[in-house]
C-alpha cells in the first residue's frame, strides 16, 4: 500500500498568518501540520509516499527532504496547476502502479491517526473508503448520502440543499479502481476534477464505496480561534520534558515542554505548553495552551493561549492571551503618554484607578 499526500496548491498570502506561503507548513505544537500527517502514514505501516506540489514546493521539499527521519521514502509529483484532488490522482498514477493507495489531504489533521482505517480496509478491501464528520455547516463541504446499510449511495459538492451533515474529511482509501474513474470524469464548474465526481462515478458503476465517521478533525482554514483550538488540543497530549535549561528561580508546573538549546530564567511557565529550541523566556509567565516555536524572545511578558512563531521577541508586555503571533515579530510596549489623575477626594473615600 502507498499513500499520495496533496500538499500542492497556490500560496495563499491573502491569509492572516503570512509566516509561510504552504499551507500545509502551518504549525501546531510547534510542529508542520502536514508532518502529523506523514507520521500517521508511517505509523500505519505505510513507506512509500508520493507528496503532490505545487508552487510552495520548495518550501515543502526543504521541510520534508526525502522523508527519512519520519520512516517514509518520499516521491515528489509536481504539479503545474491545482487542477483538483482527483487530478491530482491523474498525474500520480505512474507513482501508484496497481497499488492500493491512502490519499491525504496535507493540510487537514486527523485527531488519532489513521491505523483504524487503515487496518479495516486492508481486511475488508472495498473499491474506496471515505472518512466522514458531522459538520453544522455541510454547504461548506463535500456531503455524503448514506443508504441504510451505511454504504455511500451518493456525494454532492457544497449542496445548497444537503442530504445530510456528513462532511468528507481529507483522507480517502482507494483500489486502483480511482484511475478509470479520474479518467472519465470532465471538469467541475471550477475548472477542477473533483475526486467527489470520481468516487461518484464508482458508486454510478456499483463500486463498493464505504464510509467510516470520526469525530476529531481540524482542517487549516488560516482561522486563528481554530488554530489555537487545534494546538490546544495537540499540548494537552504533549509528553514533558526538560532538554533545555532552566534556573532554579523558575518554577515549571503540569504537562511543558522544554526543547534543547532553550532557556528558562527567573520564570513561570504553566502547562500545557512548549518551548521551542534556542527561545528565552526570562522574567516572564507562559500560561496554558501556549507554543513558543524556535529562537523566540519572551523578556517581562505574560503570554497565554497563544501561539508565537520562530524568531519573535515579546518584551515588556502584559499581558498576550488568545493570540497568533507570526514569524520574526516583535512585541514591545506602547510609549505611555503622560497620564494623571486629578482628584478631590473626600475623607474615608474609596477608589478604584486602573493604571
Ligand atoms: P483545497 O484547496 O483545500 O481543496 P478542497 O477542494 O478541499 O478545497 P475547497 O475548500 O476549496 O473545496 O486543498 C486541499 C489540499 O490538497 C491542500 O493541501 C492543497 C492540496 N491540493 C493539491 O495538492 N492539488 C490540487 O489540485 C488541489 C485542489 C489541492
Amino acid at each position: 500500500m502507498k499513500a499520495l499526500v496533496l500538499s500542492g496548491g497556490s500560496g495563499t498570502r491573502l491569509r492572516p498568518i503570512t509566516h509561510t506561503s504552504a499551507k500545509q507548513l502551518v504549525p501546531v505544537a510547534n510542529k508542520p501540520v502536514l508532518f502529523y500527517g506523514l507520521e500517521a502514514i508511517a505509523d500505519a505501516g505505510i513507506k512509500d509516499v508520493g507528496i503532490i506540489v505545487g508552487d510552495t514546493a520548495e518550501e515543502i521539499r526543504e521541510a520534508v527532504g526525502d522523508g527519512s527521519t519520519l520512516g517514509i521514502n518520499v516521491t515528489y509529483i509536481p504539479q503545474d496547476k491545482p487542477l483538483g484532488l482527483a487530478h491530482a490522482v491523474l498525474i500520480a498514477q505512474e507513482f501508484l502502479g496497481d497499488d492500493d493507495f491512502v490519499m491525504y489531504l496535507g493540510d487537514n489533521f486527523i485527531v488519532g491517526g489513521i491505523n483504524g482505517l487503515v487496518d479495516e480496509f486492508r481486511t475488508e478491501r472495498p473499491d474506496a473508503q471515505i472518512l466522514l464528520t458531522r459538520v453544522p455547516n455541510p454547504t461548506s463541504f463535500g456531503v455524503a448520502e448514506l443508504d441504510e446499510s451505511g454504504r455511500v449511495a451518493g456525494l454532492e459538492e457544497k449542496p445548497a440543499q444537503p442530504k445530510s451533515d456528513l462532511a468528507l474529511v481529507g483522507v480517502y482509501l482507494f483500489t486502483p479502481a480511482i484511475h478509470e474513474a479520474v479518467r472519465s470524469i470532465e471538469p467541475s464548474w471550477r475548472g477542477e476534477l473533483e475526486i467527489t465526481h470520481a468516487i461518484q462515478w464508482l458508486i454510478d458503476q456499483h463500486k463498493d464505496v464505504r464510509s467510516t465517521t470520526i469525530s476529531g478533525y481540524w482542517k487549516d482554514t488560516g482561522n486563528v480561534a481554530d488554530m489555537l483550538e487545534v494546538n490546544r488540543s495537540v499540548l494537552e497530549t504533549l509528553t514533558p520534558s526538560v532538554e533545555g535549561t532552566v534556573d532554579a528561580s523558575s518554577e515549571i508546573i503540569g504537562r511543558v515542554r522544554i526543547d534543547a538549546g532553550a532557556e528558562v530564567r527567573g520564570s513561570r511557565i504553566v502547562g500545557p505548553a512548549i518551548i521551542g529550541p534556542g527561545s528565552v523566556i526570562s522574567d516572564s509567565y507562559i500560561g496554558p495552551f501556549t507554543s513558543i516555536s524556535e529562537d523566540c524572545r519572551i523578556d517581562d511578558s505574560e503570554v497565554e493561549y497563544s501561539i508565537v512563531l520562530r524568531e519573535s521577541s515579546i518584551t515588556g508586555v502584559r499581558r498576550v492571551e488568545t493570540s497568533l503571533i507570526g514569524r520574526n515579530v516583535q512585541v514591545t510596549p506602547a510609549p505611555r503618554n503622560p497620564a494623571a489623575h486629578r482628584l478631590v477626594l473626600g475623607d474615608h473615600s474609596k477608589v478604584q484607578i486602573s493604571s
